[in-house]
Formats: C-alpha cells, sequence, structure tokens
C-alpha cells in the first residue's frame, strides 16, 4: 500500500500547474544529495555553462510557443563545441571527441527541480543524472567526466523523477555528438553535411501553446501522442540540401511515439550507426523503426537528383498500443497512414558524387558466452496492474533503494530478457475494463548493449509484423523496442564504474509512473 501511496502522490504532483507541483518537488529532492561542483585537478578540454530556461521559439510558422529549453555558453574548447540545431533553434548540439575531458556548468533556471542525464554515455554514477541528483531553482551541478564513449550520436535530457515527461514535453532536449578516429577513417559526410534530424510529437491549443496530457491517470498510461511532428522542433520542416552524400541522424525524441520510417523515393535506406556507434558494415533495409530515445544514422546520396527535387522522409506514428496515430487523424487517403515529417529540396549547387561507406568499425564484441549468467538470464517483467506500471513486481520509489536480484558486477557481462507477456489489466473502473498490451522501449543507463534474440510466444499482429521490417537489432543500442508478447533478450557488459544505475522504459509517462528501476554495479 506504500507504493499505491506513492503512485497517488505522484499523480497529483504530475500535470497541474507546473509552478505549483515543481516547487513542492523541488523543495523535496533538493536536499537529497549535495550537488557535484568543479574539482582541482580535472582539466578539462572542453568547458562550458549550460542552462535550463524558460523561453520562445516558433515551431509553428510566424506563431511564438513558450518553451523550456537548454541554451548555454562555451568556456574553452573548440569552435563549434556548442550549436544549435538549424543555425537557431531550440535544440542545442555538444560536440566532443572520444577522449576529451568535459566539465558543464549546469544552472537551473527553471521554476521547479531538475537534473541533466547524459543519455547513453558511460560515465560515473554522480555524473548520470539519476533523479536523486536533482537540484533546485536557481542552484547548479558541475558534471566533470570522460568521454569514453565510441563516435556516435548520443543525447541528454531531464531525469527528475516524475517530471522527465512535462520537461522534456516543454522543449528541454540537446544532442551530444561523439567523435574519434574510427570514424574519421570512414570518411563520411560532415560539417554542413551531417545531419541530425530530431523527431518529436506535439499539440498546440489555437494560441501556440504546448499542451500535454490532463493529469488524468488513464491519459499518462497510454503516453503522449501528438497531432503534429516536429523535426529539429520546427512543424512543416523544410530544408535546402545539396545534391551530394549527407549522413542524417534520426533520433525520436518523443514522449511516447514511435515511428516508421521510409524515404519518399522508396529507395532503402544505408544504416550506418545505431545508439551506440557505427555499424562493422553499412547496412540497406526499407523501413526504420525507431521508438522513443533511439538513434539510427543512416547515409544517402542524393548526387543523382534534379535541382528543385524534394525528397520526403516519410513517417507513420503509432502510439504504444500500436494504434497508427496518422491513419486516425488523417483518414485513409494517405497510404499506409504516413505523412511526410521532412522535405529536403536539392539547390542548385553543382552535384558531387561519392562512394557508398563500405567498412565502417570493429564495434566490441560482445560474446554470449562470456555472460556470467548464460544459463539464467536475467529477466525483467513488464507489467501493468491495478494502474501501476511495473518491472518485477516492482515500482521506481525510494531513490536509493536496489533490489537484490538488481545487483550485478564490475566487468562481467550479462544477458538480459525484457519480457512483455503479462496482459494488462485495465483494472481501472470507469469502463475502463478489458486487457490491453503495448510495446516498451527499454533503457539500460551507463551500457551499450546487443540485441541476441527476439521472441514470441504467439503470433505477432499485423503492425507488428510490419514494424519488425524497420527494427535496427544489429548494432549497440541503448534502448530496445519490446513488441506485445515478445521476450527480448539483450548482453551488455559493465565497464569502468561501480555505483548506482537506471533501467526503465523510455515512455516518459510510463517513467514517470514508475515503470523504473535502480540496478548497481558493484566493484569487482
Ligand atoms: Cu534517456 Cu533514464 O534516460
Ligand atoms: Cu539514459
Ligand atoms: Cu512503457
Amino acid at each position: 500500500m506504500v507504493a499505491r501511496r506513492r503512485f497517488l502522490q505522484g499523480l497529483s504532483a504530475l500535470g497541474f500547474g507546473a509552478a505549483a507541483s515543481g516547487s513542492a518537488l523541488g523543495a523535496e529532492s533538493s536536499h537529497l544529495v549535495e550537488p557535484a561542483v568543479a574539482t582541482d585537478g580535472f582539466n578539462p578540454q572542453i568547458e562550458l555553462e549550460l542552462r535550463a530556461e524558460q523561453g520562445q521559439v516558433s515551431m509553428l510558422e510566424g506563431v511564438q510557443t513558450p518553451v523550456w529549453r537548454f541554451a548555454g555558453e562555451v568556456y574553452s574548447g573548440p569552435e563549434g563545441t556548442l550549436t544549435y540545431l538549424d543555425g537557431a533553434g531550440h535544440i542545442p548540439v555538444i560536440r566532443v571527441r572520444r577522449g576529451q575531458k568535459i566539465r558543464i556548468h549546469f544552472r537551473n533556471l527553471l521554476p521547479e527541480a531538475t537534473i541533466v542525464h547524459w543519455h547513453g554515455l558511460n560515465i560515473p554514477q554522480r555524473m548520470d543524472g539519476h533523479p536523486m541528483y536533482a537540484i533546485a531553482p536557481g542552484s547548479s551541478y558541475v558534471y566533470e567526466f570522460t568521454v569514453d564513449n565510441r563516435a556516435g550520436t548520443y543525447w541528454f535530457h531531464p531525469h527528475p523523477h516524475e517530471r522527465t515527461a512535462f520537461q522534456v514535453y516543454q522543449g528541454l532536449t540537446g544532442l551530444f555528438l561523439v567523435g574519434d578516429a574510427v570514424e574519421r577513417a570512414a570518411r563520411l559526410p560532415e560539417g554542413d553535411y551531417d545531419l541530425p534530424l530530431v523527431l518529436q510529437d506535439r499539440s498546440f491549443d489555437s494560441q501556440g501553446n504546448l499542451q500535454h496530457l490532463s493529469p488524468a491517470r488513464h491519459d499518462w498510461m497510454m503516453g503522449f501522442s501528438g497531432q503534429r511532428v516536429l523535426v529539429n522542433g520546427k512543424a512543416d520542416y523544410h530544408r535546402e540540401v545539396e545534391r551530394a552524400a549527407y549522413r542524417v541522424r534520426l533520433f525520436n525524441g518523443s514522449n511516447s511515439t514511435l515511428y516508421r520510417l521510409y524515404w519518399s523515393d522508396e529507395k532503402p535506406f544505408t544504416i550506418i550507426a545505431t545508439d551506440g556507434g557505427l555499424l562493422t558494415n553499412a547496412i540497406d533495409q526499407q523501413f526504420i523503426t525507431i521508438g522513443v530515445g533511439e538513434r539510427v544514422d543512416v547515409w544517402v546520396d542524393l548526387s543523382g537528383r534534379d535541382v528543385g527535387d524534394t525528397l520526403h522522409l516519410m513517417a507513420e506514428s503509432y502510439n504504444p498500443r500500436l494504434e497508427n496515430i496518422t491513419a486516425a487523424q488523417q483518414g485513409a487517403e494517405l497510404q499506409g497512414g504516413a505523412r511526410s515529417v521532412a522535405r529536403l529540396t536539392m539547390t542548385e549547387a553543382q552535384a558531387s558524387r561519392a562512394d557508398k561507406p563500405s567498412v565502417l568499425s570493429r564495434p566490441p564484441n560482445l560474446s554470449v558466452d562470456d555472460a556470467v549468467n548464460i544459463s539464467s538470464p536475467k529477466q525483467i517483467d513488464i507489467a501493468m496492474m491495478r494502474g501501476q506500471f511495473m518491472l518485477n513486481g516492482r515500482v521506481f520509489g525510494d531513490m536509493h533503494e536496489v533490489a537484490p536480484d538488481d545487483r550485478v558486477a564490475l566487468g562481467t557481462s550479462e544477458i538480459w530478457e525484457f519480457v512483455n507477456d503479462s496482459q494488462m489489466g485495465m483494472g481501472m473502473g470507469r469502463g475502463m475494463g478489458g486487457m490491453m498490451q503495448m510495446a516498451h522501449p527499454m533503457h539500460v543507463h551507463n551500457v551499450q548493449f546487443k540485441v541476441i534474440r527476439r521472441s514470441a510466444a504467439s503470433p505477432q499482429s499485423a503492425v507488428s509484423e510490419a514494424l519488425a521490417q524497420g527494427f535496427t537489432d544489429f548494432g549497440l543500442k541503448d534502448v530496445v523496442l519490446v513488441m506485445p508478447g515478445e521476450h527480448v533478450q539483450v548482453i551488455m557488459q559493465f565497464e569502468n564504474y561501480s555505483g548506482i544505475y537506471l533501467y526503465h522504459c523510455h515512455i516518459l509517462e510510463h517513467e514517470d509512473l514508475g515503470m523504473m528501476r535502480n540496478y548497481q554495479i558493484d566493484p569487482a
């Protein structure tokens, strides 16, 4: 019953006036742990200030929308360390190289508590942005870490418990791009030819204000689905491109919605990287299914096109119950319920041909035989009962509590199996009876894993099968979509740091409802 009470308290904090609920949470969480400060002896190559603040941006043509956003200043570091998507957008891009030390002075200028999580990075516990580190309005937190991840597309977002969905929705998202020598040797398009496309769905009221969910529990369980799909913070995203080769970094920064993507010319994507960096070789695939938090980098050669041609990135949008939102909103006139979310139009600049990249990198080899639990993989049961979202029967509550079966040893590899079996009893009363199943994008902090097996006891639905055509299970990942009825096994190695980290569903509303647990890496 304690858990139940927590849950209800959580809901009362959710969604009602941000300032009121925020200050209550802020007061509570700011005293959990002392904020980290700058240390002597850590000599960063890159030092910057990053603020979470309120602002206004133009998401819809000609309309100013109040947002919460990240912005900052570089104190020291190479040119291009901090930019914004498409020059003036509200989504910052931090660029670093593997091996560099970075110090980030984070300042919370929001009316409520927050903390920043560096999604995908292998860094010490105190740098990971666990909600226990949330700082009060007006406070600072200094991050210092060495970037030891492979070149790739990582990102950052707020992670205060029960407020992550709201804060990300308000606009707090950034990219953290790591480069290294291996990537350079692969001679991929860079600079102006490196094009991140951040997909986020939003709904607006008639004044252009962002609308999230009502505090009703039922709404939060389904997750948020928006009327518009923004790319890089813009509805009707449009950009001029040269007839050249591009690296397009696709990233789903939505709260709940997953997408099945394809090019309008129906040429396959040439996939070069996933969450954890470059693949061994480029892989051609017609569709990309991208769950919340996932990144997929593709290479595309536009040199054979005509001046003025437009290539569209097409997206079918699905909510966590796998209902095609696009089809529901737009009716049958669009085939398959897809819509164009980004238009790339060819300029007059001289076309330049490029060779398709072949050998890309040698990702670390995670071998099943090395797993310490090969004979009995750790099972994580995903379930919703009586309105509670649970992992192995538990909801997130105490910031420091670690269940005995959620401990692992530093230096070892383990297989974890996400089990999405339970017919989720709604048990909500008010005519909400019946069963439902959802897809859950499962995320583990501090590691990059490899998907080793997907299986399902019963045949999958047609929608699940269509989505499966777009899975990118071949690379290193930190988020994996677990479809209804599926068991998904991943293998990962716990490296470099012991401490408390998280695993959770990356549907932000589910995470805030407690579908999240601590795990602890014990020193060897
Ligand atoms: Cu992007 Cu705890 O996650
Ligand atoms: Cu994360
Ligand atoms: Cu979920």
